[in-house]
């Protein structure tokens, strides 16, 4: 499900500013402001900016913000770090995510002007969620209210609050604006700041609340305007600060009208097994609805050895991604890479036609044997048959299948006929990488399209494997490789898709990047979103197969191990949406600024 973002232009023309915790006194540590309050919206409420790339946050407000900071013990430290680095500002939708709070809220009212309560009674109010992770602590929280007449007169007071959901729903209660403050129908700016001694509010655990609520014996009208939240971290990464970075993203798929997928291990890579692996499973669960195996639906894993398949954990795998209501993208079905060709297929001294038949034996058993749990929905049938380089068409030389198919490169299309009659509604994808960027390899694969189409090989989709850098390929050389596509007539899925920061094959180590900075997570940010920008700009709805991302955390990317020998055993291609902690990174916002149709930027 698509979901629009909207950005908001405060309106200055009108407001008084007001810390919190001063005026108004009485009230503290009032009840749980909505302890029964449902633990619901599964939509972002906020979005995040970066404080200088909005027009939010045009001279005006950061006036404002300053002015307000500068009464809060956390004012130099705020203002210190965003001399270096801009401070994460999140913004408030106001067009969705909100509710009422308290015993009797009779419910919150969207409108133009923004989010209204009717203040009926002590403790009613509107608040959002903020997911996590997230760190609130000594996070200032700054909203924009317009009180009616009756209010005013009510002699009612207001307070911003933050409160952990679930658990004992713990609170900030410190902040509190007294009725003296407000003038009806007038904008008035409040700001609170969460400082916790305990800093329970920078969370992993859950997600927070945050809102406004009436005290005293209220009655009118209170609006809400807009409102947003300025954490004390800066826009790095997790992994290189210590600190928790939220890209207030509740759920990548959601934000999308195609699949999002992510490649994950079971056995083949025991401490981050989706089965047995907690954080896995967590990260997994909330941002995606597609997984792909990583290794162990590939070849030698399923039959290694002739006649005997084995999909004991092929089968874990997909019934577990099943019983979280996921599709599984099947891969690879014939792929040339050593390391997973089963000996059988190496030491074939056979005909060539028997080795055809005993390949295609293989795909129409396993597609057959995954046809029957219904939730693999599409299979990379071939992978990586065409060359890099050299003026034939496909790879030869380096693999067994061609080699052993009597030279011939026909084991291709009879891999796909064998899938199709085995799934007659699966998407059947040829997977590659270097597409995207090797004009000559996008030639070819065009060649052998137009070749399948004219001959009516049943080939419905290209999946671009989409291992890139920073700096290369260029987004034109991606668009204009999946525009050729597109112009095919077939599909086009993003099949495992990472942005490495380093590129051992560049100007290399001249440019080594050693560290992950904040400069690098948010140019990989806007890497990402440009990425993803592309594909939406490029492919029509109806031809968009998904974008799957191939990992979850940058502890386990396959290029840890790929670039070894290249970075000296050093771990520095940081290339996916999730630190070495599970938690977010800018990456992560990025590709969600991409989905919500927010400007790419490294803010
Ligand atoms: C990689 C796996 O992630 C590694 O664990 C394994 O050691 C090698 O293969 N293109 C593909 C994937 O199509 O199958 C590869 O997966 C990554 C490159």
């Amino acid at each position: 499900m698509k979901f629009n973002q909207r950005l908001f232009v405060l309106s200055f023309l009108s407001f008084g500013l007001v810390a919190c915790g001063g005026s108004g006194g009485g009230g503290s540590n009032p009840p749980p402001a909505s302890s029964s309050a449902p633990v619901s919206s599964s939509v972002p409420s906020a979005s995040l900016v970066s404080s200088s790339s909005s027009s939010l946050l045009a001279s005006s407000s950061i006036a404002v913000t300053s002015s307000s900071l500068s009464s809060s013990s956390s004012s130099s430290e705020l203002a210190s770090s965003s001399s270096s680095a801009a401070p994460v500002v999140m913004v408030l939708d106001m067009t969705t995510g909100w509710r009422g709070n308290g015993t009797d809220n009779s419910g919150v009212n969207v409108n133009s002007d923004g989010v209204s309560f009717t203040a009926s009674g002590d403790n009613i109010g509107a608040v959002t969620d903020l997911a996590k992770p997230i760190q609130l602590e000594d996070a200032v929280v700054e909203m924009v209210v317009n009180v009616s007449a009756e209010f005013k007169a009510s002699g009612a007071n207001l307070q911003i609050f933050a409160q952990i959901k679930g658990g004992s729903w713990a609170g900030e209660w410190n902040c509190w604006s007294g009725n003296e403050l407000f003038t009806a129908g007038t904008d008035i700016t409040l700001t609170c700041t969460i400082n916790e001694d305990d800093k329970k509010f920078n969370q992993t655990d859950s997600d927070v609340q945050i809102g406004i609520q009436a005290k005293g014996t209220p009655t009118g009208t209170v609006t809400i305007k807009s409102g947003k939240v300025t954490l004390k971290q800066t826009a790095s990464s997790s992994s290189s600060t210590g600190s928790v970075y939220s890209a207030n993203v509740n759920r990548l798929s959601e934000l999308a009208d195609f699949t999002i997928g992510v490649a994950v291990s079971n056995n083949d890579s025991p401490a981050y097994n989706i089965l047995t692996n907690a954080s896995e499973k967590a990260v997994v669960e909330k941002h995606f609805e597609q997984m792909t195996a990583g290794n162990i639906m590939k070849m030698s894993y399923l039959q290694n050895t002739q006649g005997t398949f084995t999909f004991a954990n092929a089968d874990a795998f997909v019934d577990y991604a099943a019983s979280k209501n996921m599709t599984v993208h099947g891969h690879a079905l014939v792929w040339h890479s050593d390391y997973q060709v089963p000996q059988f297929m190496k030491n074939w001294s056979g005909s060539a036609a028997d080795f055809i038949t005993a390949l295609k034996t293989h795909v129409t058993t396993v597609v057959d044997h995954f046809e029957a749990k219904g939730n693999v929905v599409s299979w990379d049938v071939v992978n990586e048959a065409l060359t890099d380089g050299s003026p034939s068409t496909f790879r030869a030389d380096d693999s067994i299948f061609y080699k052993k198919s009597g030279n011939s490169a026909v084991y291709i299309e009879e891999a796909f006929k064998a899938a199709r009659a085995a799934a007659p509604t699966a998407t059947l994808y040829y997977n590659d990488y270097n597409i995207d960027q090797n004009n000559a390899k996008t030639t070819r694969l065009i060649e052998m399209i137009t070749d399948f189409q004219a001959r009516d090989i049943p080939i419905d989709g290209v999946g671009f494997q989409m291992h890139v850098f920073m700096d290369y390929p260029s987004i034109d050389s991606i668009s204009n490789a999946i525009k050729k596509v597109v112009n095919k007539g077939l599909k086009v899925k993003i099949t495992e898709l990472d942005v490495s920061i380093n590129n051992p094959y560049g100007n290399w180590p001249a440019s080594k990047v050693a560290s992950f900075t904040q400069a690098s997570a948010l140019d990989q940010k806007k890497r990402y979103c440009e990425i993803v920008k592309a594909y939406l700009d490029n492919v029509p709805a109806a031809q968009r197969g998904g974008i799957s991302v191939w990992g979850t955390t940058d502890a386990n990317t396959w290029l840890n191990d790929l670039y070894k020998t290249q970075f000296n055993n050093e771990k520095i291609s940081w290339p996916l949406l999730f630190d070495n902690n599970y938690n977010d990174k800018p990456a992560l916002r990025g590709f969600a600024d991409a989905l919500q149709g927010i400007p790419c930027t490294n803010l």
